[in-house]
Formats: structure tokens, sequence, C-alpha cells
């Protein structure tokens, strides 16, 4: 049995990651902002700020895997992405570390690769090609976490999330959707799956177009995705255009984040 931590809790894939996973583990706890959630009667709900060392440590004493969500899930001002996804992955990665954590899964990102060519196939191993402050965010978390995990044992799992949502919703998702039933069938193989040491993979459905090779997620966490974005390619006409690289927008000079 393992007790849990999410941080991010109440965000999209958090949401939908405690649903998936209702009674899976034997403690759950939520880290969260000021955010109301709606916890069931099993899960233990912590308020807390991600630049709260002392409560984040606290919040991990007697868990066993933390999987941080928080951030800002998008391109954002320089000083943002600095205060939550590298200060507040700081603070989770050595709050775990304080407090006897086995484990941490950590949501990475494909905008870690998103400059790559949409005619080139990218696997774990290739080098970062970060496409945003956000990619970049995002490449710190995995060294950070190789960091831990070579220095002091704590073993890390990062997940280069594709594009979560329940359909895909253009036509580079068809590439890169992560359906909400691989999400979550994703997330419980990083948390169960025994003595993964340091480890990276793609979080990606079983996509016809897809650019990732992901064999690596199979072999070592067990997790084989079963959907395909092609059962909804009908959505897009052939007339769409097509993504010139991984990140699509994240990737052009004038994206600031979807609303800036
Ligand atoms: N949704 C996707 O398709 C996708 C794709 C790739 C990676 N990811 C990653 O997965 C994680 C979750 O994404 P999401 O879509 O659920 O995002 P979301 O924006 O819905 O949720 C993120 C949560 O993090 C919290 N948060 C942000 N900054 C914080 C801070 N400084 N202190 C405390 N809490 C803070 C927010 O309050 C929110 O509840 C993120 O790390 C994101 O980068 C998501």
């Amino acid at each position: 049995m393992t007790s849990v931590l999410y941080t991010g809790a109440a965000g999209r894939l958090g949401t939908v990651l405690r649903t998936g996973l209702a009674g899976q583990f034997d403690r759950v706890v939520l880290y969260v902002r000021e955010e109301a959630i709606d916890a069931d009667a099993t899960e233990e709900v912590v308020v807390g700020r991600l630049d709260d060392l002392a409560a984040l440590t606290e919040a991990m004493r007697g868990v066993d895997v933390v999987v941080h969500l928080a951030a800002i899930a998008d391109e954002a001002p320089w000083e943002d992405i600095l205060a939550s996804n590298i200060d507040g992955t700081y603070a989770v990665f050595e709050a775990a570390r304080r407090a006897g954590v086995r484990r941490v899964v950590y949501a990475s990102s494909h905008h870690v690769i998103g400059f790559y060519p949409a005619t080139e196939r990218v696997g774990p191993a290739h080098p970062v090609r970060p496409d945003s402050y956000y990619g970049v965010s995002k490449v710190f978390g995995e060294a950070l976490g190789r960091l831990y995990h070579d220095k002091w044992g704590l073993e890390v799992v990062n997940l280069r999330i594709g594009c979560f949502r329940p359909e895909p919703e253009d036509f580079r998702q068809l590439s890169a959707w992560l359906s909400h039933r691989d999400g979550v069938e994703l997330v419980r193989c990083a948390v169960v799956a025994p003595e993964v040491g340091y480890l990276t993979v793609y979080g990606v459905s079983a996509n016809t177009r897809g650019w990732w090779d992901n064999d690596e997620a199979a072999a070592s966490i067990g997790y084989v995705a079963r959907d395909d974005a092609e059962a909804h390619a009908e959505l897009f006409s052939a007339d769409d255009p097509a993504p010139s690289v991984h990140g699509g927008q994240f990737a052009d000079p004038s994206y600031r984040g979807v609303g800036r």
C-alpha cells in the first residue's frame, strides 16, 4: 500500500487523477493553494504555498510518493515561471528529501523538446530543445530530479506530458494527445512501479501520428497506452495548418500564454 501527496491537486490533471485513482492508495494528501477543493472523506487537505518549505515538509511526513503537479502550466512572464515552476519545484524536491519521501513523480512537459521539427521523431535520450520559458522550467525540474536522485537516492519519474484533454482539440494534438484514461493509467504506473531509479517517459496516448518513442514507459513502469487520437481525426479538416514543430504555438516568438 502506498501513501501519495499531490501538489496542485485542484488543477485539471489533479482533478481527473484523484477521481480516476480513487481507492488505489491507502492515504491521499492534497496540497493546495487557496482554491476550494471538493475533497472526499478519504482525502486529507493541506492548504499551503509552494514557497513554504516547512509546511511542504510537514505535509510530506509519512508520504511515500509525491506527485508534483503544481505549476504555471503555460507560457508566462519569467518572474512568474521562476516563482512557481523553478523555486516551487526546488521546494517540493527539498521537502521530499527532508521528509524521507521515496519517490517524486514530476509532471514535466513535451515543451522540453518543443523546438524539434514535426518531421523528426524524438525519444527521452534526445537533447532538450525547449520552446518557452515554461519549457525551460521543466528542463530545470528534470535536472533537479537527477541531482536529488544521484546525490540523495530519491526515486524520480519525469512524465513529459503531451496534451492532456478529453479529446484532441487541434491538429497538433493528433500527435501529442494524452487521453484522460491513459493519463490516469500513466500516473498509476509511475506511482506503483517498483524501483524506478531515475526515469523519463512521455505522457502520450498510442497516437498513430505520434512523434515520441516511448517503449521505455512500457519496459520500465508497465505503462501501455490504449487510446489513439486518430479516432478523433474527423474533428479536423485536411486544410488545418500542420504544426511545424512539436511544441506548436509555444515556439512562436509572439506567444505569451493563453490570455496574456
Ligand atoms: N494539462 C496538460 O495538458 C499538461 C501538459 C504538460 C504538462 N502539464 C503539467 O502538469 C501539471 C498540471 O497541469 P494542469 O493542466 O493540471 O494545470 P492547472 O493550471 O490546471 O493546475 C495547476 C495547479 O497548480 C497550482 N499552482 C500553480 N502555481 C502554484 C504555486 N506557486 N503554489 C501553489 N500552487 C500552485 C494551481 O493553483 C493549480 O491548482 C503542471 O505541472 C503542468 O505543467 C500539463
